[in-house]
């Protein structure tokens, strides 16, 4: 990938800078501005350079449709802060707007579009749409590894109509990633949680052969439970997975690779409410599964002991919440404790939150801003923002 810093003359260049700042928010509050701050030393970069910048990004998954709640204005108004200049929020349209003469009807040097998924030709991969949007810009530079695992517009097709760079963060990232995936010590414990359950329930098939022991917490143990044959009440749960579960136990087996999920956990009536530890044959039809319990947490704390690698996304429970993010909190806790005798890795925003809340971040060996990418680069996938770039 050609860095930003190769680009031959970048002074007053219409710099097109797609990022990912889909942060965890509560509201319109950041509940965690890493995933910004990692970004910072790109757009100071840019700022030296004189360039004028428009920044691309999504925030959550809108599908296509404009949705006030996931507008880009918070993190707007945090880049502003942390700039201290204006960072202006378009929020016209990309049809309507006039490429050549954004930056002439505004007074400001950074603009930022409105998130990019309220279009549905973003996720579609649309070439006329990424067409449209590299006419905004003279280079485009991807400093997003986080949603580089999604060819998406302004991800993968935009890199056939513009001159392409890497950013100084997705260079970092990547290089640390190659680093830590070559020099690896076993045995390896990988830990999966979280509630994007439609995108990793079918990574962990590729990941099974390559890790000795896989820890399924978070949103998809519930798919686990529910094909043991468990009452999951309310909790979330993916449609249709019998089948793919079954595959995920016969393949563990076939690998010898430990598969551990929760043997107790925490839930609620609702997410404002506060813990109660269960059996799992204690569940009700109105429980909702938020958390693990201690007897898990045991369990999962027990083969860290004994593990010289620990890759971890996705925490184990709904920790916005401080209720239910005590199963998160202990495991973060257990892996700071194990210090040298475990080499540590970290990747994805609602992740790096937790560990944020325990101030574990600097004292794991990698933290990644990626979750989903993360574990694809773990799989041994090819990254389609790094193809675009390559
Ligand atoms: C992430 O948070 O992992 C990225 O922003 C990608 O989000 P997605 O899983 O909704 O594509």
């Amino acid at each position: 990938m050609k860095k930003i810093e190769e680009v031959a003359n970048l002074n007053n260049k219409r710099v097109l800078l797609r990022l990912d700042l889909n942060v965890p928010l509560k509201g319109s509050e950041i509940i965690d501005s890493t995933r910004i701050d990692k970004i910072l030393p790109t757009l100071r970069f840019l700022i030296q350079k004189d360039c004028r910048i428009i920044i691309i990004s999504h925030i959550g998954r809108p599908e296509g449709k404009i949705d006030k709640k996931l507008s880009m204005l918070p993190v707007c108004k945090y880049l502003s802060q942390k700039l201290n200049e204006e960072v202006e929020l378009i929020e016209k349209q990309i049809f309507d707007l006039e490429p050549n003469i954004i930056f002439k009807n505004s007074k400001n040097r950074i603009l930022f579009l409105e998130n990019i998924r309220f279009y549905e030709q973003e996720e579609k991969n649309n070439e006329g749409f990424a067409k449209l949007l590299s006419g905004f810009g003279d280079v485009y530079i991807n400093d997003a590894f986080s949603c580089s695992h999604r060819a998406h517009a302004s991800i993968d097709k935009i890199t056939k109509f513009i001159p392409s760079y890497c950013g100084i963060q997705m260079h970092n990232e990547v290089n640390a990633l190659k680093k830590v995936t070559s020099d690896i010590k076993r045995p390896i414990t990988c830990i999966i949680g979280g509630s994007k359950i439609s995108t990793k329930i079918n990574l962990i098939k590729n990941l099974i052969p390559k890790f000795e022991n896989l820890v399924i917490v978070g949103g998809m143990a519930n798919n686990i439970l529910k094909y043991k044959g468990f009452n999951i009440g309310n909790s979330i749960n993916e449609k249709n997975c019998d089948e793919i579960v079954s595959q995920i136990f016969s393949l563990s087996e076939e690998n010898n690779c430990n598969l551990v999920f929760p043997s107790d956990v925490a839930v609620g009536k609702k997410l404002e409410d506060k813990a109660k530890i269960k059996n799992l044959s204690n569940l009700q039809d109105d429980d909702i599964i938020l958390d693990i319990g201690p007897e898990t947490v045991n369990s999962i704390n027990y083969l860290l002991q004994n593990s010289k690698t620990v890759l971890w996304n996705g925490p184990a429970g709904y920790f916005e919440n401080p209720n239910f993010s005590i199963g998160s909190k202990k495991i973060a806790k257990k892996i700071v404790e194990l210090g040298n005798d475990i080499f540590s890795v970290a990747g994805g925003g609602d992740t790096i939150a937790v560990l944020n809340k325990v101030n574990a971040f600097e004292k794991f060996n990698f933290v990644s801003t990626a979750g989903g990418a993360f574990l694809e680069y773990l799989e041994g996938k090819e990254i389609p923002g790094i193809r675009a770039l390559n």
